[in-house]
């Protein structure tokens, strides 16, 4: 077995597969601009594995033609209760039944009423009190103008669609097609897939709190220039992200990294080294889990100039002097909940060679139950990555896969080492 996971005969993608496969989605459109997102929604549906039946109102209809809904879901739309293709003329049944989950967006104030009160006077509002309420989940993504959204009719809705069984998804924030500014855009198509994904998969995590450190620091030279490393942050954000979608309470403590933070996930952005341990050890004391993704600076300049340091024209570079940064895992790995078993800590490791001796002594240097070694210059920056997983037992090979896919895996895998360990 070679230790470099990444360079090993045959390891493709052999992790992916499409997040929706083998899901049927019934995506019902109402009557709100937001119907314009929807073709974008269902094409990302379709390109994540779900087949999709789509259903429209008819003020849905006045947003957008049938015809393209049509196009994107390679499926005939349903817009009437009546409907002679179905034998049983029943299509309000059989549509529900075939699904996995109905998923409404846009869902405007009106059609949130309705599905309060249980009307039933249109195919979408029908189909959906005519659901197996146990086996058919129903989601909800609103789309409202501010003020629409913020009337307490709307927010007594929510309440009362959440306590009926419903997931009512976020809403986004910024200019409406109305002109204003505020809260009651739908969520963008991505988020939503998002959300669809997260809402599918396996609460490995259910009742834990993830803390995650992801991508590089950045230690301050003088106010112009500093020192950092080519860490992306892409493996830590994914990790943050799988561990939402399983269940968990997440917070992301990012170095500084331009990346969109994960659904549903809190984000703290910190520079140095020094900033990502007090972001840390403040947070470590509500965590059930702490995954140390970052890379973080081994040192800083001992003594970072206030102001740019100037060529002083002698042609001398300046001197610098540096001190060692705290070791953030090491020092989370100290405390009594982490070794009482209560805080269950994992390291990576970013190698450029024999990767499972180097990881082993790493993991027992720290003194964590499990470390993740990776070969550095293959990872920085890659959209794919091949992690080795080693514990007290060995070491286990995840093979090349995105880091999505690959972070999915290692969730579960620490979900089963943590209630092992409980
Ligand atoms: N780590 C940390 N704080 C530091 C340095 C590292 O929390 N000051 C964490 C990283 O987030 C990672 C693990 O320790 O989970 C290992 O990081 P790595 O850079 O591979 O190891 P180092 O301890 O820095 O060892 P070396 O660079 O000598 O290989």
């Amino acid at each position: 077995m070679t230790n470099d996971v990444n360079r090993m005969p045959g390891a493709l993608m052999a992790l992916e597969s499409p997040e929706l496969e083998g899901k049927h989605l019934v995506l019902g459109l109402s009557g709100g601009i937001a119907c314009y997102k929807a073709a974008e929604f269902c094409r990302a549906l379709i390109k994540a594995g779900a087949t999709v039946q789509v259903v429209m109102t008819e003020a849905a209809e006045q947003f957008i033609t049938p015809v393209t809904m049509q196009a994107l879901s390679g499926r005939p739309v349903y817009t009437r209760q009546w409907d002679q293709r179905e034998a049983n003329n029943m299509a309000h049944i059989n549509l529900s039944r075939e699904a996995d989950a109905i998923v409404i967006a846009p869902c405007s104030a009106d059609f949130m009423a309705k599905l309060l009160h249980g009307r039933a006077d249109d195919l979408l509002s029908l189909m959906c009190l005519a659901r197996p309420i146990d086996k058919v989940p129903l989601l909800i993504a609103p789309a409202m103008n501010r003020e629409m959204y913020a009337h307490p009719a709307t927010q007594r809705n929510f309440g009362q669609l959440t306590a009926d069984g419903a997931t009512v998804l976020g809403v986004g924030t910024g200019f409406q097609a109305c002109g204003e500014t505020g809260d009651g855009r739908m969520l963008e198509p991505d988020q939503l897939l998002e959300d669809i994904v997260a809402f599918f998969a396996p609460k490995t995590l259910a009742g834990e709190h993830v803390l995650v450190t992801a991508g590089p620091t950045y230690e301050a030279i003088d106010p112009v220039r500093g020192i950092t490393n080519l860490s992306s942050g892409k493996m830590g954000f994914a990790v943050a992200r799988a561990a939402r979608e399983a269940g968990a309470t997440v917070t992301l403590v990012a170095g500084p990294v331009g990346l969109p933070t994960p659904r549903g996930v809190l984000r703290i952005d910190v520079k140095s080294a020094r900033n990502m341990l007090e972001a840390v050890m403040e947070r470590a004391p509500a965590a059930t889990i702490f995954i140390a993704t970052a890379a973080v600076a081994d040192w800083r300049p001992a003594a970072p100039s206030a102001e740019k340091i100037k060529k002083d024209g002698s042609g001398e570079a300046p001197a610098l002097s540096f001190v060692e940064n705290e070791d953030i895992l090491a020092r989370v790995a100290r405390t009594d909940a982490a070794r009482t078993g209560a805080l269950f800590c994992v390291g990576f490791a970013a190698e450029s060679h024999d990767l499972a001796s180097n990881a082993q002594a790493k993991r027992l240097r720290k003194n964590v139950p499990l470390l993740i070694g990776n070969i550095g210059p293959d990872t920085f920056g890659q959209d794919h990555n091949a992690l080795l997983l080693v514990d007290e037992h060995g070491h286990t090979e995840l093979p090349r896969a995105s880091k999505l896919a690959l972070a999915r895996r290692l969730v579960g895998e620490i979900a089963s080492r943590k209630s092992a360990a409980a």
